[in-house]
């Protein structure tokens, strides 16, 4: 089996980007493919931090993972890695789990060129002949991995302007989605986002940013097709659009808040969850950090 290996990290609340550009796409995932989805807590800490909050931060991102359906196995803390720049950070996570496939939004393309060149240069330095001269099996030590960026959702847009990608960290909690936000905040976010003075609605116009951003969300969350919401909604206006996007957003979160509650309530599933994650992650990663270890010459530990 193939192997997909992705992560978030557990700063702030996730948002539905890192839903529609990532989440989502992992749960698709977890029937044809062997995967490890991460909290990336290490990187985390690469800018200041409270000590205090990062373990439940680490635990409710684990939660949300969980009620949108994703089985989880998280594997980080085994790298003492924290010194490292944050994309050689990112490189390592992949790397180490000798990953087929990489889920992400397209912020993060650039980091998987970094680390897919990583990669070809540790496997043409130490690799091949080299590493069976230093006892191992020969070939390649880091598997070259393939980001999947999905054809919607890879960039979903701030709502209060629709040419910056909607972020954790904006000041402004109105520009965004969160997964955990009640009926009434998403209302009310929807109610005053950014939109035109057009009277009619469509994707890809260029002018248009945040027309197209609330469409391909409403795609997104109604479960229709482009063509579909096109026609659907070409005529509307925005006072008609606004409600509908509202109650499609809100019927396709509910499920999956109230699946958090669940499992907030239970902290001894979540806990075993990560732990039996964990362990399943630390052994592969062991054995990628030994055959480094053997390649680069370096005494065995
Ligand atoms: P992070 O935590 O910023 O975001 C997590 C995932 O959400 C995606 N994303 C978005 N997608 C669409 N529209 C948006 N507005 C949006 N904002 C965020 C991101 O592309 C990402 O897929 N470096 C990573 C975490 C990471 C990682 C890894 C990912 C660390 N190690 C190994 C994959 C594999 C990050 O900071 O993502």
């Amino acid at each position: 089996k193939k192997r997909v290996v992705s992560g978030v990290q557990p700063t702030g609340a996730l948002h539905l980007g890192n839903y529609l550009g990532a989440i989502r796409n992992w749960v698709s995932l977890q029937d044809t493919y062997e995967t490890f989805f991460f909290i990336v807590d290490l990187h985390a800490v690469t800018l200041p931090y409270e000590t205090k909050d990062l373990s439940k931060a680490t635990k409710d991102t684990a939660a949300i993972y969980l009620a949108c359906g994703v089985d989880i196995s998280k594997g980080d803390e085994n790298v003492g890695v924290a010194l490292l720049t944050y994309p050689v950070l990112m490189a390592a996570d992949i790397l180490l789990y000798q990953s087929d496939f990489v889920p992400v939004g397209d912020d993060q393309k650039q980091h998987l060129e970094l680390t897919r060149q990583l990669a070809e240069r540790v496997n043409n330095l130490y690799g091949g002949r080299k590493w069976k001269k230093m006892g191992g099996r020969g070939g390649s030590i880091f598997k070259i991995p393939e980001p999947l960026i999905p054809p919607t959702g890879a960039r979903v847009m701030s709502l209060t302007d629709g040419l910056s990608k909607m972020s954790k960290s904006a000041p402004s909690d109105q520009s965004r989605i969160n997964l955990l936000d009640p009926k009434d905040v998403i209302a009310n976010k929807i109610k005053r986002c950014k939109t035109d003075s057009f009277t009619w609605l469509e994707f890809d116009n260029p002018d248009r940013p945040e027309c197209n951003n609330l469409l391909c969300i409403y795609q997104l969350v109604s479960g229709k097709t482009k063509e579909e919401v096109a026609q659907e909604c070409q005529n509307m206006s925005w006072g008609t659009f606004k409600p509908l996007v509202t109650d499609a957003l809100v019927a396709h979160l509910q499920p999956i808040q109230a699946r958090y509650e669940e499992i907030m309530s239970e902290p001894s599933y979540l806990d075993g969850v990560l732990a039996e994650g964990a362990a399943k992650a630390t052994d592969i990663a062991d054995s990628t950090l030994n055959n480094v270890y053997q390649a680069m010459g370096f005494l065995r530990r």
